[in-house]
């Protein structure tokens, strides 16, 4: 609960501030260097959601965020506001949106309820469960601009577009506190996407996500760098190593028309490396097929890195031979995870438990994200850390999901114009790490 009154009292000062700014002002604001959204982390469902608030009575919206999903949806039921607009079938709007069907409601009018409305895919993962939502716009209010290290202005995003959502598709979304979803697939109306256009700024963003609960504010930059994590006075951007994007020719979504490719964000792994040793299992799976099964996707709604059956036994095997070899000592498995060990054995360092260092040998000169402790080793309970991989089975549809586990505490930078995944190196070798507070 403690959390939850800190949020709110948060989200009060800041649009008690933007509401100061749009009392004293009446000029025009400059164009922001960058936007800034929270990211927290939700201890129990392993989750990661943002806030942000809209319409006229600044409404608060929690929601996960996924980087796969194309779209923002949530929970419509007691959304109010007069500065509302629903898209109608057969509008501009809606062909922009791909309008799928046109929806009509029963009930009293209300967002969310109305006739002669553009439909567009809400999907929620967690069940999959796919419904037509009626496609909604209205002012996202109070944002930040970031200069990579503070925040400095509060904005509003006019005529900002979501799927008005009934109660039905939030059932099975984990986390009492999130109503919704934002994507942050390669669509014009995944979040990133609506705001860098919104301001001019260029197509990309950046995720730094917390590895911690309490006090644990990560970040979300739109728009680009620099980028700063006191007490660090370097900005990031400068040690991004980077490694492209590659495009899957077959969608990933739930639905889908012939043809279309898939707006996640893949990467290509060449190889997987325990303390330098290559871990043997078929190369092909790393690639997609004529169907676009196969290859490496970045997800943030997986809690854990999930790997094709054949990588996983593997790697997993490979794990405990190194870690044997440094004497750590193996312990009985706890599930789901195939490896569990004694964190006695496994002296705490800057990085986490000092044990054998993973690292996926990516495309591009250098690149290499390598896993130490804090990325590979989830502490399960008391003395006891399991190697934080699950089995994906023989036939997923994806060969390896890099899951949020794995992404934690390093700035990673989606730049889409150039299409590239850029990544640092974990920040706690630094002494630093994502929940750096920046709002005061
Ligand atoms: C939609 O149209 C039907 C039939 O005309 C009507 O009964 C219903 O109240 C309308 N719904 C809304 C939300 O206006
Ligand atoms: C985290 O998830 C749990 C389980 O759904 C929920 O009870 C809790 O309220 C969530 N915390 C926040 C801050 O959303
Ligand atoms: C890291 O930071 C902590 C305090 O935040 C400090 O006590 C420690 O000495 C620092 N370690 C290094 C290696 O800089």
């Amino acid at each position: 609960m403690a959390s939850s009154q800190t949020l709110t009292s948060l989200f009060f000062f800041s649009s008690l501030v933007a509401f100061c700014y749009a009392a004293t002002n009446s000029y025009k604001q400059p164009k922001p260097t960058a936007i800034l959204f929270s990211i927290r982390r939700n201890e129990t469902t392993r989750q990661y959601y943002t806030t942000f608030t809209f319409g006229e009575s600044n409404i608060i919206v929690g929601a996960l965020i996924d980087l796969g999903a194309p779209d923002v949806w949530f929970d419509c039921t007691s959304y109010v506001s007069s500065s509302y607009k629903r898209a109608s079938c057969g509008s501009n709007r809606c062909k922009k949106a791909k309008g799928s069907v046109c929806l009509g409601c029963n009930s009293t009018p209300r967002p969310g309820c109305s006739n002669n409305t553009c439909g567009v895919f809400a999907y929620n993962p967690f069940r999959e469960y796919l419904t037509s939502q009626e496609l909604g716009v209205d002012t996202m209010t109070s944002i930040s601009s970031t200069d990579g290290r503070y925040v400095q202005l509060y904005y509003d995003v006019p005529k900002f577009q979501f799927s008005c959502a009934d109660a039905s598709i939030v059932e099975g979304l984990p986390g009492d506190y999130t109503k919704g979803l934002v994507g942050l697939a390669r669509t014009q109306v995944s979040l990133t996407s609506q705001i860098s256009s919104s301001f001019k700024l260029p197509q990309k963003f950046a995720l730094c996500i917390p590895s911690l609960t309490e006090n644990g504010l990560g970040s979300m930059f739109i728009g680009g760098g620099p980028y700063y994590m006191p007490p660090l006075n370097e900005d990031l951007s400068l040690s991004l190593v980077s490694t492209p994007l590659v495009i899957n020719p077959v969608s990933t979504a739930p639905a889908y028309s012939e043809g279309d490719p898939s707006d996640e964000y893949f990467i290509n792994v060449k190889d997987i490396e325990i303390s330098g040793k290559r871990v043997a299992f078929d190369l092909s799976l790393l690639s997609f097929d004529k169907n676009g099964v196969g290859g490496t996707k970045i997800s943030t709604i997986a809690p854990y890195t999930i790997l094709h059956a054949s990588i996983y036994k593997r790697l997993v095997k490979d794990f405990i031979k190194a870690a044997a070899l440094n004497k750590i000592k193996r312990v009985k498995s706890v599930a789901p995870f195939g490896a569990c060990f004694d964190s006695k054995t496994a002296p705490k360092t800057i990085t986490g438990p000092a044990v054998p260092d993973i690292d996926l040998v990516l495309e591009g000169n250098t690149a290499r994200l390598r896993l130490y402790g804090s990325n590979s080793m989830v502490e399960v309970k008391k003395n006891v850390i399991c190697l934080a991989f699950i089995d994906g089975g023989v036939e997923p549809r994806t060969s390896i999901v890099l899951g949020g586990y794995q992404l934690e505490e390093r700035l990673l930078e989606f730049d889409l114009a150039a299409s590239k995944l850029g990544f640092t190196s974990s920040l706690l070798v630094w002494n630093t790490s994502c929940s750096q507070s920046r709002l005061f």
